[in-house]
């Protein structure tokens, strides 16, 4: 089989995408012309150029400032859709996507542009491409937790847009814990809880161990450090706990993908799956995360088709909608 046109053509849900990652150097120019905005850089390849990353830190130090062209609510809702119609050709049938409201309300843009813009792009991709599109409200970790606090309460008249909420951002000295009375409030209005446990931060399987047994979350994002602690990976599996797994970022923050990390939870039938995180920087969308992945690691047609399964049972469809697809 030709693992490409298998991974493309495999339907999948992707679980782990920013909708602030997949701002293309196309849509940033023709966004950054309609507001007004100069950019220092003029050319597509002068754009790419600085995507020069070499860990999480100097990769958000890029991502926030491109950030800076999208202001309207028609902004929000034309990189969502451009996304969304770009899932449809890589295979994906159910999206969760994550939002950063927080870097555009720190930079003086209404919440409700934000939600309103994204939520008319998820709403059209159901209609127009059978494209099945939900949101995470992911709060920034390296603000406070009172910020994010009122972030959540802001975001309550919109709580049916909003199928959970997420922690993202520079995770060095922004423990979990920070954040339990937000993510305590969080459940309590009726959100799920998902986190970064990004890869191989210091303090990592503190974080992931946390994670789970103080904040209780329904999934953990990358996480896959928990190898470091077969008991904990035997609790997560006990747990079904979803790990949203992200290979072709793991090469640009990290050195490598985490191949073997990934592939030794897959092979303990841990419920892990290959997603996209940034695809605009990393430059690959989630059908091309798995096939770096099978190529790496040489996994064949199963072992995708695994993957693709775990994508639905760790998503947050109801058990009926589930049942459409696995
Ligand atoms: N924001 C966007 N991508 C992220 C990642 N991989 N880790 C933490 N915060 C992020
Ligand atoms: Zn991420």
């Amino acid at each position: 089989t030709d693992i490409t046109a298998f991974a493309f053509g495999l339907p999948k849900a992707e679980l782990h995408l920013h909708l602030e990652g997949t701002l293309e150097p196309e849509l940033k120019f023709e966004l950054a012309a309609r507001n007004g905005i100069e950019l220092a850089e003029k050319t597509v390849d002068e754009v790419k150029a600085t995507y020069d990353f070499t860990d999480l830190t100097s990769f958000l130090a890029v991502y926030y400032p491109a950030m800076r062209v999208l202001q309207t609510a028609e902004d929000f809702h034309d990189l969502a859709w451009a996304y969304l119609q770009k899932a449809k050709e890589q295979g994906v049938v159910h999206v969760e996507m994550f939002f950063d409201p927080q870097a555009h309300t720190s930079r003086g843009v209404p919440f409700e542009n934000v939600i309103t813009g994204y939520r008319r792009a998820a709403l059209r991709a159901q209609h127009e491409l059978g494209v099945s599109a939900e949101l995470i409200l992911c709060f920034l970790r390296d603000f406070s937790a009172e910020y994010a606090m009122a972030t959540l309460m802001e975001a309550l008249p919109y709580k049916a847009w909003i199928l959970g909420v997420g922690l993202d951002s520079d995770e060095r000295d922004n423990p979990p814990t920070k954040f339990a009375d937000v993510f305590a409030r969080a459940k309590a209005e009726g959100f799920l809880l998902t986190m970064h446990c990004d890869i191989d931060q210091v303090g990592s399987i503190d974080n992931i161990r946390a994670v789970i047994e103080e904040i209780g979350v329904d999934r953990i994002d990358h996480g896959t450090n928990i190898v470091e602690d077969p008991a904990l990976v035997a609790l997560a599996k006990e747990r079904g706990l979803g790990f949203t797994t992200c290979p072709v970022s793991n090469s640009f923050v990290t050195s490598q993908m985490k191949a073997d990390e990934i592939v030794s939870l897959l092979r303990e039938g841990v419920r892990v799956m290959v997603n996209s995180d940034d695809p605009a920087y990393f430059g690959a969308y989630v059908a091309e995360n798995y096939v770096a992945l099978a190529n790496h690691a040489g996994l064949g047609p199963a072992d995708l088709a695994r993957l693709a399964i775990n994508s639905f049972e760790a998503s947050w469809l109801t058990p009926a909608r589930r049942e459409a697809y696995v």
